[in-house]
């Protein structure tokens, strides 16, 4: 069925339930596990079940219809589902709570089974393929009072069109590509998020044109790999070439010239693919910020080729240097895994040399974690647990004196900062972020402020913000 001809559907399947669930006030719970596109998944969802009747709450306890949408990069993502799935029993023998799981861990067949058997009580199933046909999956439950469970493992297609309800009026994420074709040797994402599927650019400029004219001032573009933008063997054939839009790099440019948008970021890039145009890119337009989140994971050039990164330590701190040179002030983060297989001493200290050499603004840490079905679950030269601890630590101490350092460049400083809102810690304050993503508290008018760009100088810095006081208001 053609993709559009498949949303219509849905949206009769939408109604459908609306009027089963008419009159009734029904509450919904979501909770969202995983990453930036797992997020931009679940305020879809969000938008569907909205239009199907439900408000949101937050406290499963009294939700009619309990949605997890999860993650399963890392292994400790699965104990936290089987521990709230386990709090929900209760709730769903009291209320009858609809509960429904969604997401990447659904790709997963050991724990789609491991549900059936231990949680039997959960009524919807769905995969990462199957989030658009999700009214039709609770009408059909709704109805038939049956479990139901509603995973493909073919790529899905790409639907436009879905009601979407976000999180933020100000900052919002856009995916433009779904999917991963890198097959790193110890990520599970392409094998639960299947081939790189890139959204065609009218559907994305629509999209921000569409944000812009509601109040929307910052963008995040997301994907799994998003300079290889359009390079999807869905387009092979067709040669997109839309407003002059073939590439990352001219997609950066054409939203740059929309209106209304103040700032543009974007997640992840991988540095195998960070071509020259795309540096150009960031260099030349106002709204990109001047700030690259590169994935170094490893800073050992030979445990780069065991986790199949395709670069090594020298390009990766080429490439930064080239991107430093090109980019005024240019700011660095970066995800970095400890203890892969066959990770040496001597390797360690190559992550260790790079975070030295590269002074990241921050950087995302993680202990290798072994995940089922991919090349590094079968890598026989695991490195014992104390000792990836031991690296960790280390690691997070280095970075944690380095992020200090940093933080002290900023005293004196002016800051541009989006106004997001009251800081959550100090209601009384309000908060926004820096180009760099620093967050930033200060005084000031709320209902005057919230979305606009401001100047601000910063005045004191603590480990995880920075203070300022308003010097101008654009
Ligand atoms: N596509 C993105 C990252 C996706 S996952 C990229 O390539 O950068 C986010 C981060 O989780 C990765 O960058 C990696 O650092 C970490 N990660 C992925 N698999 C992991 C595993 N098995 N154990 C520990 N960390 C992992
Ligand atoms: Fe995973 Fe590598 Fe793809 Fe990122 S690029 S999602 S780390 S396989
Ligand atoms: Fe994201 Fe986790 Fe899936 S990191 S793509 S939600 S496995």
């Amino acid at each position: 069925m053609q993709t559009s001809k498949e949303i219509e559907v849905q949206k009769q399947y939408i109604e459908k339930v609306k009027d089963i669930n008419k009159g009734k006030k029904l509450k919904y719970f979501i909770l969202t596990m995983g990453c930036q596109l797992n997020e931009n998944d679940s305020e879809k969802l969000c938008g569907l079940v909205e239009q199907m009747g439900y408000e949101k709450t937050k406290q499963y306890e009294d939700a009619d219809l309990v949605l997890f949408n999860t993650c399963c990069v890392r292994e400790n993502a699965e104990d936290k589902l089987f521990g709230k799935l386990g709090e929900l029993k209760r709730v769903k023998e009291t209320r009858g709570t609809i509960i429904a799981i969604g997401g990447c861990m659904m790709q997963e067949k050991h724990i789609t089974d491991k549900i059936k058997e231990s949680y039997s009580y959960t009524d919807i199933i769905f995969g990462t393929h199957t989030l658009h046909k999700f009214p039709e999956d609770l009408y059909k439950t709704l109805r038939d009072k049956n479990k139901l469970q509603d995973v493909i493992d073919i790529d899905g297609e790409v639907y436009e069109g879905l009601p979407i309800k976000r999180t933020s009026s100000i900052k919002a994420s856009v995916t433009i590509m779904y999917g991963c074709n890198n097959f790193c040797s110890y990520c599970i994402v392409p094998y639960v998020r299947g081939r790189e599927r890139s959204r065609h650019p009218k559907d994305i400029l629509n999209e921000v044109e569409q944000l812009a004219k509601e109040g929307y001032k910052e963008i995040t573009l997301l994907g799994q790999n998003v300079n290889s933008y359009l390079k999807s063997e869905q387009w092979q054939d067709k040669k997109i070439d839309y407003k002059g839009i073939n590439s990352f790099a001219t997609l950066l440019r054409a939203i740059n010239e929309i209106d209304g948008i103040e700032r543009i970021r974007f997640v992840s890039p991988h540095p195998k693919d960070f071509t020259d145009d795309v540096i150009d890119a960031i260099a030349d337009c106002k709204k990109v910020c001047k700030l690259i989140h590169l994935p170094l994971q490893s800073g050992s050039t030979k445990t780069l080729n065991t986790m199949n990164r395709k670069y090594t330590k020298e390009q990766y701190l080429n490439l930064v240097d080239k991107m430093k040179k090109r980019i005024n002030n240019l700011t660095l983060t970066t995800d970095i895994i400890v203890g892969f297989a066959g990770e040496t001493e001597e390797d360690f200290m190559d992550t260790l040399d790079v975070v030295r050499k590269v002074g990241y603004e921050q950087v995302y840490m993680f202990i290798y974690s072994k995940r089922v079905g991919t090349p590094g679950e079968k890598m026989e030269n695991q490195v014992p647990d104390e000792v990836k601890h031991e690296r960790f630590n280390r690691l997070k101490e280095l970075v944690e004196k380095s992020i200090a350092e940093n933080n002290k460049k900023y005293i004196g400083t002016t800051q541009k900062v989006l106004v997001e809102g009251p800081s959550k810690n100090s209601p009384d304050l309000l908060t926004g972020r820096t180009e760099s993503n620093k967050v930033v508290i200060f005084k000031g008018d709320l209902s005057s402020l919230k979305g606009k760009l401001i100047d601000l100088k910063i005045v004191s810095e603590h480990m995880w913000y920075l203070k300022g006081d308003i010097m101008k208001v654009y």
